[in-house]
């Protein structure tokens, strides 16, 4: 079993809709010795960077859906999703609603197809 290295790795999507053609993924570091939500992990990203958008002030019950966010390819509940220090983990916005910037998404507007 891997050794915990204290860290947790991230390959974050960053979009500001008033420069588009700059999208893309940014690397963050977390320390951390324990496990931590991606609903926790984000909130330590937009301590590192206050540029980065993500939505923080919700239910952390798995109930009212406002964390839906993509991780490591599938979309999940931030809240109830548990990162392990060590791991590497992608977090992009939700598949199935418009990015309004970085990982935030308007669930007013679905996304066609
Ligand atoms: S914060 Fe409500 S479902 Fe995750």
């Amino acid at each position: 079993m891997e050794q915990a290295s204290g860290k947790i790795h991230i390959k974050a999507y960053r979009f500001d809709p008033a420069n588009p053609d700059q999208a893309g993924f940014q690397s963050y570091t977390v320390p951390t010795a324990e496990p931590l939500s991606v609903m926790a992990l984000m909130a330590e990203i937009h301590a590192l960077d206050e540029t980065f958008a993500c939505r923080t002030s919700t239910c952390f019950k798995g109930q009212c859906g406002s964390c839906l966010v993509r991780v490591n390819g599938r979309d999940a509940l931030g809240c109830v999703t548990m990162v392990q220090p060590g791991e590497t983990v992608t977090l992009e916005p939700h598949s199935k609603y418009r990015v309004v910037r970085d990982l935030v998404v308007d669930f007013s507007q679905p996304q066609e197809g």
